[in-house]
């Protein structure tokens, strides 16, 4: 079975222009939308939480929620809407998310997200997937047996109710005392748990996907852990350095080995001529539908500024990307691809003559 590569969901930064934007870097990619929390699907505005482009699929809708009625009712909408996969958020330890009684507060309640799992898959016929930690607050699977049990447990909860995908943030939620962004630096990352976590929910349910996910910083690193598990979901390095999913078909074509990428011209030309063509046809389409409001211009620029990332002349490409002057004048699709082009003038691109090979790692 080939391996899956995965841009993690992120709420405010996966949104559907950056989801459009990667699909452009790789064809194959599983992407995620931000979490939508599933009373936000049933009672609030459907399009705007669940449009799509058709290029982002396959596309996995996460849902927050811990009713499995709503989470069944919210995954047939989204069924409806066209998406690939559904997924369940028992990961994020924000405290507004523990409020409402989901996210990584689920991992106390085992039985209550195979209740969600089962809900959903009644409802529809798509993949059921689960992000999730390792564990919560102090628990520890690397040194207490009752701990890894625990989280092991829970897992095989999940596969028994019928998911077919776990991706495990290889750290513990800490739920009291530690912000959203410090829960995913300051709690140890345990791969070794998580790949034995694989190893042992493969004896049960061998079809279950396992990936890994925290931390992983590039393609070099996927490779490492490559016989490890399932598959990689890679969350800020995805974002920050977009260009690392470039080498990601080949990857999955290659079993990890052929993980370096070129960013030379040709492949700079491709990108920005799609890219400029994606946001003249949202131009166009914010235009037709009466609401010219709703084209932001920075709202699209600000998933590509990692883009360029390491070519010389990439400092005043992100500025001009993010200069709200500029932003604010382009109101045609004629001024769309002159801002484009423009903005890439000055970047200092390798040329396409160029047969050296610069693994990623290298090109800073
Ligand atoms: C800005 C931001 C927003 C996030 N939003 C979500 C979310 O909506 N759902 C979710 O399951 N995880 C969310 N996460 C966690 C990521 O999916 C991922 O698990 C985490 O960043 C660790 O992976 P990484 O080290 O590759 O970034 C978010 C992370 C970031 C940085």
């Amino acid at each position: 079975m080939k391996k899956i590569l995965a841009v993690a969901p992120m709420m405010d930064w996966t949104d559907r222009h950056c989801r459009a934007f990667h699909r452009m870097l790789s064809k194959n990619a599983l992407l995620y939308t931000e979490m939508v929390h599933a009373g936000a699907i049933l009672f609030g505005d459907q399009a705007k939480h669940l449009d799509f482009d058709l290029i982002e699929k396959p596309l996995v809708l996460q849902l927050g929620g811990s009713e499995p009625l709503d989470l069944a009712q919210a995954a047939k909408i989204g069924q409806r809407w066209g998406y690939s996969q559904i997924d369940i958020n028992c990961g994020c330890p924000s405290e507004r998310v523990q409020r409402g009684s989901f996210g990584a507060c689920l991992m106390a309640d085992p039985k209550l997200v195979s209740s969600c799992v089962l809900a959903i898959l009644e409802a529809v016929d798509l993949p059921v997937s689960v992000k999730h930690r390792l564990g919560l607050d102090a628990m520890n699977p690397a040194q207490s047996q009752n701990d890894y049990q625990y989280v092991l447990d829970f897992m095989l909860g999940i596969c028994d109710a019928g998911a077919t995908q776990l991706s495990v943030h290889a750290r513990n939620a800490v739920l009291k005392g530690l912000s959203p962004k410090e829960n995913r630096t300051i709690p140890p990352l345990r791969y070794e748990i998580a790949k034995q976590l694989r190893v042992d929910v493969k004896k049960y349910y061998p079809h279950v996907q396992v990936l890994l996910n925290g931390g992983l910083s590039g393609n070099s690193e996927i490779f490492a852990h490559w016989n490890d598990f399932d598959g990689f979901m890679i969350g800020r390095a995805a974002y920050h350095t977009p260009a690392i999913l470039l080498a990601w078909d080949r990857m999955m074509e290659t079993n990890g080995q052929d993980y370096g990428y070129f960013l030379n011209e040709q492949t700079w030309r491709r990108v920005q001529e799609q890219f400029v063509e994606y946001t003249q046809n949202w131009l166009l389409a914010c235009q037709e539908s009466g609401r010219p409001e709703r084209f932001q211009l920075a709202g699209i620029t600000r998933h590509i500024l990692g883009f360029a990332h390491g070519l010389g002349g990439s400092r005043l490409w992100r500025q001009q990307l993010s200069d709200h002057r500029l932003l604010h004048r382009v109101k045609t699709v004629e001024q769309v691809r002159q801002f484009f082009e423009m903005a890439a003038a000055h970047l200092r691109i390798f040329s396409d003559q160029s047969d050296s090979y610069i693994p990623y790692q290298q090109m800073d």
